[in-house]
Formats: structure tokens, C-alpha cells, sequence
């Protein structure tokens, strides 16, 4: 396993709808690995391939808070929602490739995923609370969606320029 650098906003890969993966392989094993590792080392709840560069329709999530609670890395590949409740919840959502940027999104506040797992099946589950908002959060990456990109133009700018000035101020460093 290794670290893979996370893509900052704003990068044209972060942008782009991704093609869903054609079969489970070894280098999709692999790179679920990687992110995995790469997420829990950030640290993050969800990480998408396109944020590490990998333009397939995969993501890795863990959203346990607790200590104490053993880890629940979830892989999932061509992921798709096939219910939304009807009632919304609120969340102050950040991002790995916004690093230190916070807004309120609102999204469904439960949802059913269906997915393909690193087992080769297919796997379908309802998600609430912060699994929720995460699934979704995630999923938008896969749609080159961030997000930002749920908030009202002036904020998204204000972030967006904030953003390329930490990136500039970065280049510089290195
Ligand atoms: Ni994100």
C-alpha cells in the first residue's frame, strides 16, 4: 500500500464526470488499498478515485467517530443511489481537496446505494447520518461535482479564490 497525493481544488480532474470501472482487477484492488490508506492517514471520512488523479467510479469511506469503535473501511465501485428519502438533513461538509473550508450542504438525509464490492457482487444498503452525507458527498466526485459547487456562487468564489492563492502560496514553498 502506499500514500497517494491528494488533487487540490481547483484541478480539471476534479471537474470531470468519471467512466464506471469495467471489472474488479488487481491494480482496482490496489488502488482501493491505496486510498484507503491515503484516507485514513489525511485524516478523512470518504475519498474519491478522481482525488487522487484516478478518473474511475470508485470511492472509500469510513465514517466511525468513536475510538473505541472497530474501523469500517468501505470500498465502492460504479456506485449508484436507487432511493432518497424525502425529508433532508444538514451537515457542515468539508473536503480533502478544500482543506480547511467548511459550509452547510443539504442533501436527502437517508439514501439506498447499490454498488459493486472488491468481491465481484453486487451490494445494496440504505445509509443514514454521516454515512449518508458521505455516500452522496463522494458520489458527486464521481460526477465531478464538489461540494462547493451546493453553495451560492459568491461563497464558492470566495473559496475557490482562497484556494488558489493556498496553492500558489504552496508551489512556492516547495
Ligand atoms: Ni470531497
Amino acid at each position: 500500500m502506499s500514500l497517494r497525493p491528494i488533487l487540490l481544488h481547483p484541478d480539471p480532474r476534479l471537474k470531470k464526470v468519471c467512466p464506471p470501472v469495467s471489472s474488479i482487477t488487481d491494480d482496482v484492488r490496489r488502488l482501493a488499498d491505496d486510498m484507503l490508506e491515503t484516507m485514513y492517514h489525511a485524516p478523512g471520512v470518504g475519498l474519491a478515485a478522481p482525488q487522487v488523479g484516478e478518473m474511475q467510479r470508485l470511492f472509500v469511506m469510513d465514517c466511525i467517530k468513536e475510538e473505541n469503535e472497530a474501523p469500517r473501511p468501505m470500498v465502492l465501485v460504479n456506485p449508484e443511489i436507487t432511493w432518497k428519502s424525502d425529508d433532508n438533513s444538514t451537515y457542515e461538509e468539508g473536503c480533502l481537496s478544500i482543506p480547511e473550508h467548511f459550509a452547510d450542504v443539504t442533501r436527502p438525509s437517508r439514501i439506498r446505494m447499490r454498488w459493486l464490492g472488491l468481491d465481484g457482487k453486487t451490494h445494496e444498503q440504505e445509509f443514514d447520518g454521516l454515512w449518508a452525507t458521505c455516500a452522496q458527498h463522494e458520489l458527486d466526485h464521481l460526477d465531478g461535482k464538489l461540494f462547493i459547487d451546493h453553495l451560492g456562487p459568491i461563497k464558492r468564489q470566495l473559496i475557490t479564490r482562497k484556494m488558489i492563492k493556498f496553492k500558489r502560496d504552496q508551489a512556492r514553498k516547495t
